[in-house]
């Protein structure tokens, strides 16, 4: 992933099949600060599922308006023409990622969940501290890691190849992407940002919600960083690293601003739970119910090849879960040996990944007792485990494994292992 390769991908998008020919003119309009209300809603009436979404916004309990709206032109009137154009540029952003049709779900989903924790964080945020910022700062939320969505979308492997350096390495995805490529998902955005000419404020916080001392709209930034670590915090939606965030990753110059400190950080965080319930009734407006990972995947449970996971590490078998699915495998997951050998004695899986380090039974007694058993004898095991000792590997392969794939692995190395393997 670099940055040249971002550009032409972002460029890409503005040249989308015919059916979005409507994102096109939608965003050439609002770009265009020539442009009217009128020019807007010509354009938008003409996507009925985008009219209907901006409507259903409006008259949510977000803006609690007591008489319903039911024309685009009505709203503008009551919100103002920015408003509309800002959360028509968030809905759209997000539906022309999802316009990409993958099989597979991957995290699209969990990253528009965060993305609205954020949102309307931020907004009860705002609302204690600066109320005059409160809808700024729900747009701000909602576009906040627009990056992280179109690294998902377009770059799928250095995505889960950061993840796992953020796993292993127990720090945050912005830390992993930073140490392991050129750009990082708030360049990345920025790009993005740069290119659909979004409002600078909106750019600031998508460029800066990590690097607050960089910001120059600090009010807005400041809050939707914090918003962004509460959040984590509270583990709404998100992409997989929120277990390695902690209330301490919230910059100083924010926590002094928004005056949180040790002691009352927790009852803020409860207080925001009915802020998750308004962010899960907004989910639905834009995308109903939330779908099942069964929806994605085009081949019937019985047609797909089953990997056994035994892994204590749930994050581990996240990310595992999310690189197999890409190629249409099912995961089936045991988070210690003896869970694993009781599953064997049901279902026989194609390929087993086999953690070493575990409670009570390690993966070498664990591999011991599948070699010796004839029922699990032939199917292939693969280790994979931060041991990388000559010894333990010696010790594995003297056991029968089949293969060692060392943590952090490479989400395509991995692939391509079990892909050999289960031919
Ligand atoms: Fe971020
Ligand atoms: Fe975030």
């Amino acid at each position: 992933m670099t940055k040249e390769k971002v550009v032409s991908v972002i460029n890409k998008l503005r040249d989308l099949p015919s059916s979005s020919l409507i994102v096109k003119g939608i965003l050439e309009t609002i770009e265009n600060p020539q442009s009217s209300m009128e020019d807007l809603n010509k354009i938008i009436s003409k996507d009925q599922a985008l009219t209907a979404k901006i409507l259903r916004l409006v008259n949510s309990a977000f803006y609690g308006f007591p008489k319903k709206i039911n024309t685009l032109t009505q709203a503008s009137v009551i919100l103002g023409f920015n408003t509309i154009k800002s959360l028509c540029m968030s809905i759209l952003a997000y539906d022309v990622f999802k316009k990409q049709n993958r099989d597979f779900q991957g995290y699209f989903y969990g990253i528009w969940e965060h993305a609205l924790g954020v949102a309307t964080c931020s907004k009860y945020l705002a609302s204690q501290k600066l109320p005059s910022l409160k809808e700024e700062c729900f747009i701000a939320g909602l576009l906040h890691d627009i990056g992280i969505l179109i690294i998902e979308q377009f770059f799928y492997s250095d995505f889960l190849d950061a993840l796992i350096l953020a796993d292993y390495e127990g720090t945050s995805l912005y830390n992993a992407e930073k140490a392991k490529y050129e750009v990082n998902h708030c360049t990345v955005g920025e790009i993005l940002a740069h290119s659909w000419n979004i409002p600078d404020n909106l750019k600031d916080c998508i460029s800066h919600h990590h690097e607050l001392e960089k910001a120059n709209n600090f009010d807005l930034v400041a809050i939707v960083h914090t918003a962004d670590i509460l959040c984590k915090l509270k583990k709404i939606g998100g992409c997989g690293d929120e277990r390695n965030v902690k209330f301490k990753d919230i910059h100083p110059m924010a926590k002094k601003y928004l005056n949180l400190n040790d002691n009352n950080y927790i009852p803020l965080l409860l207080s925001l739970d009915s802020e998750i319930v308004e962010s899960d009734g907004l989910y639905k407006i834009m995308f109903g119910e939330k779908p099942t990972q069964a929806n994605f995947n085009k081949k019937e449970n019985s047609e797909r090849k089953k990997v056994l996971i035994i892994d204590d590490s749930s994050s581990v078998r996240d990310i595992v879960r999310n690189v197999i699915s890409t190629e249409g495998y099912r995961l089936i997951e045991a988070e210690n040996g003896q869970e694993g050998i009781n599953i064997l004695k049901h279902t026989k899986p194609d390929l087993i990944l086999l953690d070493i380090v575990m409670p009570e039974m390690d993966g070498f007694k664990v591999l011991e007792n599948l070699k010796s058993n004839p029922e699990t004898k032939d199917i292939p095991v693969v280790m994979l485990t931060v041991k990388t000792q000559k010894e333990a590997v010696e010790k594995a392969v003297n056991l029968g494994c089949n293969a060692y794939i060392a943590k952090p692995f490479i989400s395509s190395t991995l692939m391509k292992k079990i892909n050999e393997m289960t031919k």
